[in-house]
């Protein structure tokens, strides 16, 4: 049964390129009566500029080059939408489904109803725990946590800062990329506190990596203990968020605060000299993964991993897909743009144009 439905998708995918050729208005969703066959759900556009100008973008590019439709929507946090969406695709006639959970508990509904309806899961980005989605496509996340802390270290060592209280800011309590994470760099950090090199501050997560509550979040920790020496900041809109306190209390500068996902608010606040470092994940590569993988998956084809990532909750091993992250710097602001993923005017702007001049970008 699934074997014959497969093939029917395969053969309606290869009809794909011819079908859509003509004329096609290259919108994100489906709309000239083809059936879309791959469906992507994004989380959110707020948590993190990377969803619709990296995510969004390069996926569609990837499904554009392979000539193969995809609806790519986004469902702005809400989880409820989230699951209507999913419906809507499988509706439609999707054979596979991409998607960023929001949390566990819903993405898990999604993925059960999928599966029991002959739709292939690929978790994008986060692991829905307990899911069971076939493939799972990201960074190592546990690395991306250890650059991190490496990132604090290294700047903390350089401001030869000393017995700094370190805070942490870790992301979405319900993300499980940010236990990934906090595993990462308090594997780093913690052999520092155990030796008496730092003091750790106060460990609160942000709902839902909500950077309006992280400020909220961070500056009460900052009211708490005046004397936060360096803060970990999961991504770089939290890390954002704790600069924007840091300096109201014109501590900003002196506090080193890492970030990650290389947006260009956090390139520029590295820059500026306001944030240590940032972590540059090559979206471009995960997106053409993914969609390579959603692509022979809708074939009917066998899909290709690099290894598998263990969900603790179902006590399985997901194959996976998984890219290797890149620490940022002032001295390798550089590599980013090489790759494309900011430009030179997105950086470089206003009141940047000098610092990019002073720092030869
Ligand atoms: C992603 C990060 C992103 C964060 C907030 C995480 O799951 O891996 O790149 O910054 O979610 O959207």
């Amino acid at each position: 049964m699934r074997k014959g439905m497969l093939s029917v998708a395969a053969v309606a995918v290869a009809l794909l390129p011819a079908l859509t050729a003509c004329g096609d208005d290259s919108a994100s969703s489906a709309n000239s009566g083809t059936p879309t066959r791959i469906g992507v759900i994004l989380p959110d556009s707020k948590t993190s500029a990377r969803w619709e100008t990296a995510d969004r973008k390069y996926l569609q590019q990837a499904f554009d080059a392979a000539g193969v439709k995809a609806d790519i929507q986004n469902a702005q946090g809400d989880k409820n939408a989230f699951q209507t969406l999913a419906d809507q695709m499988i509706t439609n006639g999707a054979s596979v489904l991409v998607m960023t959970n929001l949390d566990s508990g819903t993405g898990k509904a999604v993925i059960q109803k999928a599966k029991s309806q002959g739709v292939t899961v690929i978790d994008y980005d986060r692991l829905t725990l307990g899911g069971g989605a076939q493939y799972y496509v990201s960074f190592d996340n546990v690395k991306v946590g250890n650059l991190l802390g490496e990132g604090v270290a290294k700047c903390l060592t350089d401001k030869k800062a000393v017995n700094p209280v370190v805070a942490y800011l870790n992301g979405g309590p319900t993300d499980n990329n940010a236990t990934l994470l906090e595993t990462g760099y308090d594997a780093v950090l913690k052999p520092h506190f155990d030796a008496g090199d730092y003091v750790k501050g106060p460990d609160q997560a942000v709902p839902g990596w909500n950077n309006a509550d992280a400020g909220t979040i961070f500056e009460q920790m900052l009211t708490g203990q005046p004397n936060i020496g360096g803060v970990v900041a999961a991504n770089d809109g939290l890390a954002n968020a704790a600069i924007a306190v840091l300096k109201k209390q014109k501590l900003n500068g002196q506090v080193p605060v890492s970030g990650q996902d290389a947006t260009v608010q956090g390139l520029q606040n590295v820059l500026a000299g306001d944030q240590c470092m940032t972590v540059y994940k090559a979206i471009e590569k995960e997106a053409a993964a993914t969609a390579e993988l959603a692509i022979a998956l809708a074939k009917g084809q066998p899909g290709t991993s690099n290894g598998t990532v263990r969900d603790p909750e179902a006590n399985a091993d997901v194959p996976s897909v998984l890219l290797e992250p890149k620490p940022i710097y002032l001295d390798n602001i550089k590599d980013v743009l090489a790759d494309g993923y900011v430009t030179k005017a997105e950086l470089c702007a206003g009141e940047f144009v000098k610092l990019c001049a002073d720092h030869g970008i």
